[in-house]
């Protein structure tokens, strides 16, 4: 038997949404939260509602309707969350009164999401808002779940009418979803069907948080804002591009999920591919959600597919072992905490792919993810091909590709290398930068990824999500490498945490010519600080 549900914050009696006022309200709604007891929530969901409140940017009175299964009450709760606040949000030190006029918006729903009788919680919790708010209010449904759990979810909500996929006046309900989207295609295919049997794809927003990142919305801004770079973004003038995630934390507290997982589907599948999608995309005719995701589907489906013997020659993987990242020892990843000693999961993948069009035909696409790396950084670099001449003898020494490499995390910025002459008599050559960094050009502070999101779920703007036929484009690819690999008596091997990866990985390269630009590479003048 399970616990019985029960609500805690709202109803008669407590002064609770007491700023709702519909007039000022554009757009009322509730944010409705699954999954409110779990990590995503405590580091970023809530985190962000704070900032976003603090910059005045929610509807008024936003009610929080937060259901998790773990025990305890509101009270704890709300500390809880508190305490995320205070140590993740980008507005901080914590507001107390702003912090408490937030809690007093927030609602638990204490019980299990396989019970009918916590949506019938939910339901009692949305008629006391209707009421409270002076009418029918809009609905943002946050799945911050497992994905197992989404169908059951979503089946609930729709039976119990808490969903209709007709907007009638100003109550809406729109569904965001947490990545990863499924396990592999058929399963991505599974959880699309049913999503769009129960709403219209209008009101799913699939997240990936690395299209929320500012740097990210930047590489449409910079290909097409400037007339300068487009006419070169093709493959007769670059000559390869590359794309690093690289962490330097490890599985921090998630090995549950992530053993399961591995980096092929927590990063790869989603966060590198939607920058890839957005570096080697046609120009949209307009940046509307549909314009948009039409050409990044596009890219991925001219993904060129790769048979076992090709994933084996050009997919790496790896696993961290015991080393040292930022002069503190650390632990393999089969040490950790809930990680099987035996487990063959990886935490690194390095790839090159190519993007069989008009554009791109021949040019090398490698990417790469892996945590326990030497650093975290997250960079696209492009790189030209060479000048087809060079009339300077035996002066050329100093003479590299140019090189423009977009940093999208940290000390976020652009970079262009060339070569310039060193001043002097003779002639000497040497690589020099010309820099644009976000924090010296702009003074006002960006805002969190999962900020922009929820804000754009709540106003409608499905931009900055994936679509259905997008993310399975992307498994589509993704896959044949899942499978291969489940079919190998070998797992992946392992490197020393601290490196930039298993030694496979530069091999990848290397028989092209080519190198992974690294940041602490001193030998490389283009490479970001
Ligand atoms: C998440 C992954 O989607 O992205 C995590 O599940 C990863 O494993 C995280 O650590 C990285 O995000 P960011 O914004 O810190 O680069």
């Amino acid at each position: 038997m399970s616990e019985p549900v029960r609500t805690e914050g709202l109803m008669p009696g407590r002064d609770w949404c007491p700023t709702v006022d519909t007039a000022r309200c554009e757009n009322p709604a509730a944010f409705v939260l699954f999954g409110a007891t779990g990590d995503l929530t405590w580091r970023k969901l809530i985190p962000a509602i704070y900032s976003l409140t603090a910059d005045d940017l929610l509807p008024c009175g936003l009610p929080i309707v937060c259901i998790g299964r773990r025990a305890g009450a509101l009270g704890e709760l709300t500390e809880w969350l508190r305490e995320g606040v205070a140590r993740f949000a980008r507005k901080r030190p914590v507001d107390d009164a702003l912090w408490k006029q937030i809690a007093s918006r927030i609602q638990y729903v204490h019980g299990d999401l396989e019970d009918p009788a916590t949506y019938d919680a939910i339901g009692e919790v949305f008629q006391w808002a209707d009421q409270h708010c002076g009418g029918p209010i809009g609905r943002l449904f946050y799945l911050a779940t497992p994905p197992e759990i989404f169908g059951t979810v979503f089946e609930q909500l729709k039976a119990r009418g808490l969903v209709t996929s007709e907007a009638t006046g100003e109550r809406w309900s729109r569904v965001v979803v947490e990545k990863p989207f499924g396990r592999d295609l058929p399963s991505a295919r599974e959880l699309n069907r049913l999503v769009t049997g129960l709403l219209s794809e209008e009101q799913v927003y699939r997240m990936d948080h690395y299209l929320g990142k500012e740097t990210v919305q930047n590489l449409a801004v910079l290909r097409f804002a400037n007339s300068i770079f487009e006419p070169l973004w093709n493959e007769r003038h670059i000559d390869h591009v590359q794309i690093t995630m690289a962490e330097s934390v490890g599985v921090e507290g998630r090995a549950g999920f992530y053993d399961a997982a591995g980096a092929l589907r927590d990063v790869v599948q989603n966060h590198v591919l939607e920058m890839l999608a957005l570096v080697a995309m046609e120009p949209p005719v307009a940046m509307d959600p549909d314009a948009l995701r039409d050409e990044k589907l596009k890219v991925l489906r001219s993904l060129r597919p790769l048979s076992p013997e090709e994933i084996d020659l050009s997919v790496v993987r790896g696993q961290y072992g015991p080393g040292t990242v930022g002069g503190e020892e650390v632990f393999g990843y089969r040490q950790e905490p809930r990680v099987p000693a035996d487990s063959r999961t990886e935490t690194f993948v390095a790839m090159r792919v190519h993007i069989d069009n008009w554009r791109w035909g021949g040019v090398p696409f490698y990417l790469r993810a892996g945590k326990r790396l030497r650093r975290r950084e997250t960079e696209i670099v492009v790189a030209f091909k060479p000048a087809p001449h060079l009339v300077f003898g035996g002066r050329r020494q100093g003479v590299r590709e140019n090189r423009l490499t977009i940093r999208i995390q940290p000390n976020e910025g652009i970079r262009l290398c060339f070569a310039a002459k060193q001043p002097g008599p003779g002639l000497q050559i040497e690589p020099v930068p010309m820099e644009f960094y976000y924090a010296r050009a702009f003074t006002h502070e960006p805002p969190e990824a999962y900020e922009r999101l929820i804000l754009d779920a709540l106003t409608g703007d499905r931009t900055l999500f994936a679509r259905g036929d997008g993310v399975e484009a992307s498994w589509r690819f993704i896959t044949p490498i899942l499978r291969h690999w489940e079919s190998c008596a070998d797992g992946p091997p392992e490197y020393p945490s601290g490196s930039w990866g298993p030694p496979e990985a530069d091999r990848l390269l290397q028989w092209t010519g080519h190198r992974w630009q690294n940041p602490d590479d001193e030998a490389d003048a283009c490479r970001c600080s």
